[in-house]
């Protein structure tokens, strides 16, 4: 496995390979991690991630400088599964001037949920991601449905600029709990993480509502809510799938998205709906 921190250097090891798919990461890799490098695997012949916490995503009172930065159990993890390269650069590599630079923006798709309590994050994640695709020229890039209004405007943000990339979503990995994989997980004590499974149960209880024919989207928002009672909730939503729009009753693929706090860490979660 090639690790390389320069621009140039990753530029010239990805001709070298040819068709790659690349696994953008900002360390700290779990399980999720693991299955997005296989399922890079099965559409490419060699794998590329990126470990890159990228502070242009992270708004004035996320967690960038105490997030996790353990890279050499990451580097150990991408070496085990099997990706061909990975690209680690350093902050001055990819913002020589500063963060500010090109602004992407998809109002419609990032400006509900996420969008609302964290204005300026997908504008971020949209810059660093484009800058990835420029290095890297990827023919396929995979992405966790955990996250999964980022794919969804990621994978906008590439139709929109013609880019040739297939974008791959990936399930949401989870615990034999409930609980979704996530690197902020780390950050929750023994009694914390099992608070949080409340959102886990929440979702999959409407989503047993749903499959028994409830389709008022109030109802589903209900269950969801009722189950969290105990945690502070930033938002619980039942939205189209590919507009994001808050949606009343049911009728084409939608997504329940949940976002709330167990102690002072922030979860998301969401389960896709699909008749
Ligand atoms: O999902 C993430 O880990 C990040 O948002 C991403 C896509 C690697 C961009 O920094």
């Amino acid at each position: 496995m090639i690790v390389v921190q320069s621009i140039a250097e990753c530029r010239s090891q990805c001709d070298r390979l040819g068709p790659l798919a690349l696994v953008p990461t900002m360390g700290a890799l779990h399980r999720g991690h693991l299955r997005l490098i296989e399922l890079a695997k099965e559409h490419a012949r060699h794998v590329a991630v990126s470990i890159f916490v990228n502070p242009t995503q992270f708004g004035p009172r996320d967690d960038l400088t105490k997030y996790p930065r353990p890279l050499g159990k990451d580097l150990q993890m991408c070496r085990e599964a099997g990706a061909d390269l990975v690209f680690n650069p350093t902050v001055a590599e990819m913002y020589p001037d500063g963060a500010g630079g090109i602004v992407f923006d998809l109002p419609q798709l990032s400006r509900v949920l996420e969008g609302e309590f964290r204005p300026g994050h997908f504008a971020g994640v949209c810059q660093i991601v484009a800058k990835l695709f420029n290095i890297v020229r990827p023919a396929s890039a995979c992405f966790g449905e955990k996250d999964y209004q980022q794919l969804r405007i990621l994978t906008r943000m590439v139709e929109e600029l013609n880019w040739p990339i297939e974008i791959v979503p990936c399930p949401t990995v989870r615990d034999a709990d409930g609980l979704a994989l996530s690197s902020r997980n780390q950050y929750l004590s023994a009694e914390e993480r099992q608070r949080a499974l409340a959102i886990s149960r929440g979702l999959f209880a409407a989503r047993e509502e749903f499959t028994g024919g409830v389709r008022q989207a109030e109802r589903l928002v209900a269950t969801v809510r009722n189950a969290l009672s105990a945690l502070p909730i930033d938002y619980v939503a039942v939205v189209d799938a590919m507009t994001l729009q808050n949606v009343q009753k049911i009728e084409r693929p939608a997504v329940i998205a949940v976002a709330a706090r167990v102690g002072s860490t922030r979860l998301i979660d969401n389960v896709i709906l699909r008749s």
